[in-house]
């Protein structure tokens, strides 16, 4: 781990992920928003992330003004690089076809030159109404490698000698392109969705390994795998990777819910508690809409597991050991 690492090592590692604040999927209110951000805080999170993705720049809002009584020195916030916020109008009569329940009064336009990730930055400190954030992550640049890895990180690295914001690194839903990032670029953290899961252990192959080699801290998102792993008995029609799980996979889910059952754990708990396994995973970001959910996932981050329970995931094939 190196030191521009933001988070407390007395703090929970349990962190806020708010692409659900931004009306992922479904419209979520103010007020909803507001609760659960003030019940993670209750529960001792402080690590919240968000993006300008994430609701054309509706996460962000929420989140400052969620946070905005909070004293500043007390958490850290992520957010991101690489879809510039252009302002579209005359669309606004529509609804945002990047999955969010949101007007589409912006078109997102990729960007990683210097240039753009200034104006990026500029604009969230605006929505989020902050002067200084702990942690800019380039935000998918699987198709952008070439800027995302000289001018986008080169930006970042800037910015950071400067103090407008204490760590860099990338956010993305696969392990190959991050693990490039952590060999060849000089960022302190990634945070990877999906793939080091009780699921998918795909970054074990990759990525923990480099991220070991470097000390670059590796935030775990999507632990519950867009909510396939998050609640005791998966229905036929749960989400996986953004989208309806396919036949397989809710076998296999289903298969690890029974062992997990058969050691008095439920899957969730499981799911929440498993990428913390590795040593280089620094923090497990839960995506949360509602109160109920953190407090859900602040009980199942605290469940006793026993350590039979992985070994036997690991005999059955279903983990890696
Ligand atoms: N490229 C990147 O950098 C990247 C990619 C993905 C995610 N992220 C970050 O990581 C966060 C988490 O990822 P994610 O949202 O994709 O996946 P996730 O945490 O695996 O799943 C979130 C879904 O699980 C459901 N859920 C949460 N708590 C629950 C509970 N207690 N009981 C039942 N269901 C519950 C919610 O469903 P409902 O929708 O029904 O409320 C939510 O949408 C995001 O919010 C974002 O901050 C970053």
């Amino acid at each position: 781990m190196t030191s521009r690492i933001p988070f407390d090592s007395a703090a929970p590692p349990l962190g806020f992920g708010a692409a659900q604040l931004g009306n992922l999927y479904r419209p979520t209110d103010d007020e909803t928003s507001r609760r659960a951000v003030d019940a993670a805080w209750e529960l001792g999170v402080r690590y919240f992330d968000t993006a300008p993705h994430y609701g054309l720049g509706l996460s962000e809002r929420r989140l400052g003004a969620a946070l905005a009584s909070r004293p500043r020195d007390q958490y850290a916030i992520s957010t991101k690089v690489g879809r510039l916020l252009v302002p579209t109008p005359e669309h606004a009569d529509r609804l945002d076809d990047g999955g969010f329940a949101v007007p589409a009064a912006f078109r997102r336009t990729w960007d990683f030159s210097r240039d753009g990730i200034l104006r990026s930055l500029d604009a969230s400190l605006d929505r989020l109404g902050l002067d200084r954030i702990d942690i800019v992550y380039l935000h998918d640049p699987d198709e952008h490698w070439a800027a995302a890895s000289t001018t986008g990180v080169g930006a970042l690295i800037e910015l950071r000698d400067q103090g407008v914001i204490g760590a860099v690194g990338a956010g993305m839903n696969q392990s190959a392109v991050l693990a490039e990032f952590v060999r060849r670029c000089d960022i302190d953290l990634v945070m990877l969705a999906g793939r080091y899961t009780l699921l998918d252990q795909s970054a074990a192959d990759d990525l923990l390994p480099a991220a070991a080699e470097r000390g670059v801290g590796v935030v775990a998102a999507g632990a519950y795998n867009s909510g396939l792993l998050s609640s005791d008995r998966i229905p036929d029609d749960a989400k996986y990777d953004y989208a309806d799980a396919p036949a397989a996979v809710l076998a296999r889910a289903r298969r690890i819910a029974e062992i997990c059952a058969q050691h008095g754990v439920a899957l969730p708990a499981a799911a929440v508690q498993f990428p913390l396994r590795r040593p280089e995973v620094v923090s497990v970001v839960l995506g949360t809409r509602t109160a109920e959910q953190i407090v859900q996932g602040a009980e199942r981050m605290a469940t006793a597991v026993p350590d039979a329970l992985w070994s036997d995931l690991a005999a059955q094939g279903l983990v890696r050991p």
